[in-house]
């Protein structure tokens, strides 16, 4: 049995995993609501939660998997890449249970956990398959040979996806985060209302930027009335312009790699329209897509204890 804790971003998370992949508890305390009246996440903000929510998350997921510590065999933990102070939360966390109960503590990688979705059960994926990863802070195409790791083929040159969504929202006035609120919106408008470009840049990377820009040049010129009218046609507009651009390129790098399998990954993996755009593609279940803690144990089972735990740092960047 292992015991997964995720605090990369502004999820507290902890769940609790059993070797063959069977989810046992996946606990999420998100703090989403806090941050949204900055628009986004304070980091500060969201180490000091974290640090309130950690343990009454740990325990919650303990109980409602019906186990106590005695049970847990090895302690998985985010070690990166996320926001640096909301990471050490979780590791020390980690550290302190895994030293007090002479477990073995496994440090993951965030984006390994991702994938790491697709190995739980029903889901069970073997490699190897092609794995697009989309986030808010990530849009990667993976080549995945072992369940152990992955080899980056393509990346975005400026934001991700998962930001494109959130700045899209925050232009048509639907909060934070919002991708999912852009998603609903987009289901009563006319995806074909507004043509925005996508960029295609070299190789088998993304863009994201000069989307966001061409949003905001239309809303701009729109007064609040019709914007108020427009909304849901720019959602849809814009929401297809994302999925179109992050399906060309797996498609794409599905082709060049002869992939046989596909798989979508990540918070953005949860978009009802890139689902259904990707029919043949194994797309992780909605409740795994955004951060949480199932996927950090998931990853686990195939990655080497830390030799020496208590020196284990984070880190921010990939
Ligand atoms: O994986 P995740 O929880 O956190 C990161 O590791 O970044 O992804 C969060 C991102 C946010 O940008 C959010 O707006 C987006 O996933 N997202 C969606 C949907 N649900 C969440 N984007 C599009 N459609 C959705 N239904
Ligand atoms: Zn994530």
């Amino acid at each position: 049995m292992i015991l997964g804790l995720e605090t990369s971003c502004d999820e507290t998370a902890a769940a609790v995993v059993t070797e063959a992949g069977e989810i046992r508890s996946n606990i999420v305390a998100s703090q989403s609501e806090l941050h949204a009246r900055f628009g986004g996440v304070v980091p500060e903000i969201a180490s000091r939660r974290h640090l309130e929510l950690v343990s009454p998350v740990v325990h919650e997921a303990l109980d409602q998997a019906g186990v106590t510590l005695n049970e847990i065999d090895r302690i998985a933990v985010t070690r990166g890449p996320g926001l640096i102070g909301a990471l050490l939360v979780g590791l020390a966390a980690a550290k302190g249970i895994a030293w007090g109960r002479g477990l073995p503590l496994v440090p993951v990688d965030h984006l390994h956990g991702h994938v790491a979705s697709l190995y739980l059960r029903p889901t069970d994926l073997q490699p190897p398959f092609l794995c697009l990863l989309a986030s808010g802070g990530h849009t990667l195409l993976l080549d995945v040979q072992d369940r152990a790791g992955f080899r980056v083929v393509g990346t975005t040159v400026d934001d991700a996806a998962g930001e494109a969504f959130d700045k899209g929202a925050r232009l048509l006035g639907l909060g934070y985060p919002g991708g999912a609120a852009i998603d609903r919106l987009a289901r009563e408008g006319d995806p074909s209302a507004y043509d925005f470009p996508v960029a295609r840049v070299p190789g088998l990377d993304f863009s994201f930027s000069g989307l966001k820009t061409a949003l905001l040049y239309a809303v701009r010129d729109l007064s609040a009335e019709v914007l108020e009218q427009s909304r849901a046609d720019l959602a849809a507009s814009y929401q297809r312009a994302i999925v179109r651009a992050l399906v060309e390129r797996t498609e794409q790098a599905a082709d060049e790699l002869g992939a046989e399998q596909v798989a979508i990954v990540g918070g953005v993996a949860a978009n009802s329209e890139l689902r259904s755009a990707l029919p043949d593609a194994t797309a992780a279940p909605l409740e795994l897509c955004t951060d949480n803690a199932a996927m950090i144990a998931s990853a686990a089972r195939y990655v080497e204890p830390a030799a020496d735990p208590l020196r284990l740092d984070a880190y921010a960047v990939a």
